[in-house]
């Protein structure tokens, strides 16, 4: 069986905290979903960290379609929530519709996210009343980049705090059941955590949050090409990979690989009779 919102949503009651990671393909989410891990997120940041764009812009409805159909196929019990791409949702409430019911009709997940709070509120409302759970996202909205000057700390300023605070409750008001803090001060999180029903799921947002997300490449140290400050590398998987293939590279040059054991026999009098 598969883990639920309503469990996600009962974690925060029982002071549970909750993790969840980013996945975008079948074998890492095998292993988390082995691990426990109750939420993944088929993150668009799989823009950058999967196919080398510099922002999660570029990705598409199909792109993320394709991960997030992997990830369903690599899990049994983590939730698996399907971020929806850059203006997907918000041309009109009918695309929004569309967009988020072929998530879960055509990939198997279970919930989708947007991002923005009191501007996607009505739709937000809507996906919900069609029976598509729905998570919210606000601070640093990575689809606004180009709008927000850059990856910068949010809520800073009274009113850009209020307006944070303003977009959580909408966020809670119109149905979601949670919402992510990107890049926000921690006594702010902290703060809105405390005012709002459901889970807040942080992301440099500190302690305070009821969980964190984390990019999976971040964590395992695979992506090198930037390393956010919130994040923290349990591994070093980019040296581990790159020992590995140069390993490979030079037992190939040198004809230490493949040795008897990874190749096949056959009986020689089969190939007697060949030129
Ligand atoms: O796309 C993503 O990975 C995200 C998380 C960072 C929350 O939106």
């Amino acid at each position: 069986m598969r883990i639920s919102i309503n469990k996600i949503k009962e974690m925060k009651q029982k002071g549970e905290r909750i993790t969840m990671l980013t996945a975008y393909d079948y074998t890492t989410a095998r292993i988390m979903d082995e691990a426990g891990i109750p939420m993944i997120l088929v993150g668009d940041s799989l823009g950058m960290v999967v196919l080398g764009y510099d922002s999660t812009i570029p990705v598409t409805m199909d792109i993320m379609l394709h991960h997030t159909k992997a990830v369903v196929r690599g899990t049994q019990k983590a939730l698996v929530v399907g971020d929806m791409p850059f203006m997907t949702y918000t041309v009109s409430i009918e695309q929004a519709l569309s967009n988020a019911a072929r998530f879960l009709q055509e990939t198997g997940c279970q919930a989708v996210k947007l991002e923005g709070g009191v501007n996607v509120a009505e739709t937000v409302r809507k996906v919900v009343d069609c029976g598509i759970p729905v998570m919210g996202h606000i601070g640093l909205t990575p689809q606004s980049i180009n709008q927000l000057g850059g990856h910068k700390i949010q809520g800073k300023t009274p009113e850009a705090t209020a307006k944070l605070l303003a977009d959580a409750k909408a966020l809670d008001e119109a149905g979601a059941f949670a919402v992510v803090l990107e890049t926000v001060p921690a006594p702010l999180a902290s703060l809105i955590t405390e005012k709002i029903s459901v889970p807040t799921i942080g992301i440099g947002a500190g302690a305070g949050c009821d969980g964190q997300v984390q990019v999976i490449n971040d964590i395992l140290g695979s992506y090198t090409d930037f390393v956010p400050k919130h994040a923290k590398q349990y591994a070093k998987l980019a040296d581990i990979m790159s020992n590995a293939i140069s390993k490979y590279h030079e037992e190939v040059t040198t004809g230490k690989f493949p040795t008897e054991a990874n190749s096949f026999p056959m009986d020689e009098s089969v190939l007697a009779g060949l030129n």
